[in-house]
C-alpha cells in the first residue's frame, strides 16, 4: 500500500527544483506557483482559498467519514551562501536551502500524489498545508490568523524535520518536549547624556549595560531547575556615537528559549527584574519589550503511538530511532495550541554521521530523503484513519 516507486523519480526532479530556486520567508512566490500548478494536476485536489500571498493550503476528499488529518511542511529558504558545486545549486545568490525546507515541500508534494491515487480507500479528508515563514516563526500564526481551522478544519496533523544527525533510512520519535518554544526581548536602558569629559553630570548607560549583560547570566544558572533546559542570551547591544560623549540610551536584544512554561514564566519575571535592578543600581531605568513567537514543541504520548506505527509501517521497527530534543525552534508549535499533532525528524544525514548540520553552506540532505519523507507522511494519514 506504501508503495511509491514509481513517484521517486518526480520527488527527485521536484526537491532538485525546489532546492535551486530557493526563496526567503514570505517571498516564496515561484515555489507556491509550483506546489500549485503540482497539486492541480492531482485528481481529487482542491485549493482552499487561504487569501495568502505565499504559502498555499489544499485539500483532498477523503472516501469515508473518518478523522480529516492534515500534513504540514514548510517551504522558505535561509539568507546562506551555497558552498557546495552541484548541477542544482541554488541559482539565487546569497539564498540558501539550508534547512532542508526544500526536501520537505517535496516529500509533502510527494505524499500528495500517492494519496490522491489512492483517494478511493481514504477513510477522511487529508489537508496539506504548504507553509511559508517558518524561518522567522511567523508563517504558522498567520495560517491560523487567517482562519486554517475553519476554513481547512483538520482533527489532528503531522510534520517533519529532516534531522542530518540520524541516517538516511531511520526516523526519530521522541514523546514529550522536542524544541523549545522562544521568546524575544527588547530591553532599552535609559541613562543622561552629556560630555565624556564629565562623567559626574552623566549617567553613562553603556556601563549599566555592562553589568545587565553579567548579570542576566544569572537568570538561567540561578533560577531555573539544573535539570530543566533553559537558554538565555543578549545577541545584539547598540549605544554609542563619538568618544567624547555619553549617551542617553543603549539598547540589547535577545531571545529565552525554554521547554516547559512555568521554566518560561519564572525566566522572564527574573529576567524583568534583575534588568530593571541591576540597571538601577547604576540610577539608569529600563524598558522592556517581550514578544513570544513560538510555544515549545511537545509530543503527547497519543500522537506518538500513532506516530509510531506508522514510522514501524513506513521504516520498520528497527530503524525508528529516539529523537534528541534540541532547543531550536519550529513553528510547528503553533498548531499544536488548536490540534492534537506530532513532529518527526526524519533521518537526513550520510551513514558515517558526517553531514553538514542545518543552516551551514554545505547542507544538503541525503538524496532519497524527500521521498523517505513523502513514505512516512502518507504513512501518518493511513494509520490515523485506521487503514494500515
Ligand atoms: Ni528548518
Amino acid at each position: 500500500m506504501l508503495t511509491l516507486t514509481h513517484l521517486i523519480p518526480l520527488i527527485d526532479v521536484l526537491e532538485s527544483k525546489l532546492h535551486s530556486e530557493p526563496e526567503l520567508s514570505f517571498q516564496e512566490y515561484d515555489t507556491t506557483r509550483l506546489i500549485d500548478e503540482t497539486l492541480a494536476a492531482l485528481p481529487g485536489m482542491v485549493r482552499v482559498d487561504m487569501g495568502l500571498e505565499t504559502g498555499t493550503v489544499w485539500r483532498l476528499k477523503g472516501a469515508g467519514r473518518g478523522p480529516a488529518v492534515g500534513l504540514r511542511a514548510d517551504i522558505d529558504a535561509i539568507a546562506q551562501t551555497e558552498t557546495v558545486c552541484r548541477s542544482d545549486r541554488s541559482c539565487r545568490a546569497g539564498i540558501m536551502h539550508a534547512c532542508g525546507h526544500d526536501v520537505h515541500t517535496a516529500a509533502l508534494l510527494g505524499a500528495a500524489m500517492l494519496l490522491s491515487e489512492m483517494r478511493e480507500h481514504l477513510a477522511g479528508d487529508v489537508i496539506f498545508i504548504f507553509q511559508p515563514a517558518e524561518e522567522v516563526l511567523r508563517g504558522a500564526k498567520d495560517l491560523v490568523s487567517k482562519g486554517l481551522f475553519e476554513k481547512a478544519p483538520f482533527d489532528m496533523l503531522f510534520g517533519l524535520h529532516n534531522q542530518p544527525a540520524l541516517p538516511l533510512g531511520t526516523v526519530g520519535i521522541a514523546e514529550g518536549p522536542l524544541m523549545a518554544g522562544k521568546d524575544d526581548f527588547i530591553l532599552d536602558i535609559h541613562g543622561k547624556g552629556g560630555h565624556g569629559g564629565l562623567p559626574d553630570t552623566c549617567i553613562d548607560p553603556i556601563v549599566a549595560a555592562a553589568g545587565v549583560v553579567n548579570a542576566l547570566q544569572t537568570v538561567v544558572s540561578r533560577n531555573v531547575s539544573p535539570l530543566d533546559a533553559a537558554v538565555l542570551s543578549v545577541c545584539s547591544i547598540h549605544g554609542g556615537t563619538e568618544e567624547n560623549l555619553v549617551v542617553e540610551d543603549v539598547r540589547l536584544t535577545g531571545s529565552l528559549r525554554t521547554m516547559r512554561m512555568e521554566v518560561r514564566e519564572r525566566a522572564l519575571t527574573r529576567l524583568r527584574e534583575i534588568a530593571e535592578t541591576t540597571a538601577a543600581a547604576y540610577s539608569c531605568s529600563t524598558t522592556i519589550q517581550t514578544e513570544r513567537l513560538t510555544p515549545s514543541l511537545c509530543n503527547s504520548p497519543h500522537m506518538t503511538a500513532i506516530a509510531k506505527r506508522a514510522a514501524q509501517a513506513a521504516f520498520g521497527a528497527e530503524n525508528i530511532r529516539t529523537a534528541t530534543p534540541c532547543m531550536g525552534c519550529e513553528d510547528f508549535s503553533v498548531y499544536g495550541e488548536h490540534v492534537p499533532a506530532f513532529f518527526y525528524f526524519l533521518g537526513s544525514g550520510c551513514a558515517d554521521g558526517q553531514s553538514a548540520p542545518w543552516h551551514k553552506g554545505d547542507f544538503r540532505a541525503e538524496p532519497g530523503t524527500a521521498s523517505a519523507g513523502a513514505r512516512l507522511l502518507a504513512a501518518s494519514v493511513l494509520t490515523a484513519q485506521g487503514i494500515l
